[in-house]
C-alpha cells in the first residue's frame, strides 16, 4: 500500500494512475469529498494534513508515503512520527530546485529546506525529488489562450527547463517502490531551457495558431493577480522566480534520462498532450 498526499495535485495524480496501471493498492489523501469513482485498489480517506493525528489509523500496512510540502504543511514532522510509528518504510518528497539553485524568495525555498530537514531525519527510508519547474504551470495561461492570440505576462526572457508531470510521476513511483537507491537527493528538470516567448510559441504549435507573449510590468501582473482574489503568495512566489530566472535561467539536468533510460519529456510534447486544455 502506498499513501499519497496531494493525491489530487499535478503529480500526486499522475503517481495514482500509473500505481493503478501497475496495480499497486493506493490510499489517496484528500480534503474534499472526491465524489468520482476510483478504481478497485484505490482507497481515498479525507483529512486536513495540517493537523494529521486522524491519519494514523491510515498509516497502518503503508510501505511508502509521498510528501507533498504544500499539502501536509505545518503537519509534516506530526505525520513522519505518526508514519514512523506505524511502521512504514520509506518517504518520496516532492521538493523544488530552489533549495540548491535559489530563485525568488528565500521564504519559499526555506519551506522546501525544512521539509527536507524533517523527511531526511524522519528515521525512515527516504528519496528526495528536487523538481523543476512543472510544465503544467503553463495551465495558468489557458484562459487567455482560449481568449486570443497573445499571451499577457510579467518577464518575457525569463527562462527554466520545465518539467513533463509523466517525468517526476514516473521517478516518484519507482522511489515509493524502493526500486531507486535510498538516500538520494535527484534534481528533476525537463531536457531544454526555455524562456516565456518560447513556450507560448510551443503551446501554439500544439493547437495549430500563432501565439505570442507580450510583457507586462510586474507590477501590473502582481495588481491583476490580486484582484482575480488570489492570495498574496501567488504572485509573490511567480514574480520572485522569473525575476531571478531572467538574469539567471533555471537548472538543467540529465536526472531523468539517467534515472529513467530514456530522454525527458519535452515541453512540446508536453503541450501537445494538454492541447484539449488550451482550447484545441
Ligand atoms: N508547481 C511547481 O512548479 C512546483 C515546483 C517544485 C515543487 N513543487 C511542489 O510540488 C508539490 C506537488 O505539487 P502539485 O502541484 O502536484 O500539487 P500539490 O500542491 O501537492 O497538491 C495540491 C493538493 O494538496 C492537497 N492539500 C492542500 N492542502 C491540504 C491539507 N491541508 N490537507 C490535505 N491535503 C491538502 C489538495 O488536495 P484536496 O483539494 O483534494 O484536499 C490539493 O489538491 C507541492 O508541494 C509543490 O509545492 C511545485
Amino acid at each position: 500500500m502506498i499513501l499519497l498526499t496531494g493525491a489530487n495535485g499535478v503529480v500526486g495524480r499522475r503517481v495514482r494512475e500509473l500505481l493503478v496501471q501497475e496495480g499497486i493498492p493506493v490510499t489517496a489523501v484528500t480534503r474534499g469529498l472526491d465524489e468520482a469513482p476510483q478504481p478497485e485498489n484505490v482507497q481515498v480517506v479525507r483529512g486536513d494534513l495540517f493537523r494529521p493525528q486522524w491519519i494514523e489509523a491510515a498509516l497502518a500496512g503503508v510501505e511508502a508515503v509521498q510528501i507533498s510540502p504544500r499539502a501536509t504543511g505545518p503537519g509534516l514532522d506530526e505525520l513522519l512520527k505518526l508514519a514512523v510509528k506505524q511502521g512504514v518504510r520509506r518517504a518520496v518528497l516532492l521538493s523544488a530546485t530552489t533549495v540548491a539553485y535559489p530563485a525568488g524568495e528565500a521564504r519559499f525555498a526555506a519551506q522546501f529546506q525544512a521539509a527536507e530537514d524533517l523527511v531526511t531525519r524522519s528515521g525512515l527510508e527516504w528519496t528526495v525529488l528536487r523538481l523543476a519547474d512543472f510544465a503544467a504551470n503553463a495551465l495558468a495561461w489557458a484562459p487567455q489562450i482560449k481568449a486570443g492570440d497573445v499571451v499577457r505576462g510579467a518577464y518575457a526572457r525569463a527562462a527554466s527547463s520545465p518539467i513533463h508531470e509523466t517525468d517526476i510521476a514516473t521517478v516518484a513511483v519507482r522511489a515509493l517502490r524502493g526500486t531507486t537507491p535510498a538516500e538520494s537527493v535527484y534534481t528533476l528538470t525537463g531536457p531544454e531551457s526555455l524562456d516565456q516567448e518560447e513556450k507560448v510559441r510551443l503551446i501554439g504549435a500544439a493547437i495549430g495558431r500563432e501565439l505570442s507573449f507580450q510583457e507586462l510590468p510586474p507590477e501590473q501582473v502582481r495588481h491583476g493577480m490580486l484582484a482575480q482574489g488570489l492570495p498574496e503568495e501567488v504572485p509573490a512566489r511567480l514574480l520572485g522566480s522569473l525575476a531571478d530566472y531572467r538574469e539567471r535561467p533555471g537548472p538543467t539536468t540529465g536526472t531523468v534520462a539517467d534515472l529513467l533510460g530514456r530522454p525527458a519529456l519535452t515541453f512540446a510534447g508536453w503541450a501537445r498532450d494538454n492541447a484539449a486544455a488550451f482550447g484545441r
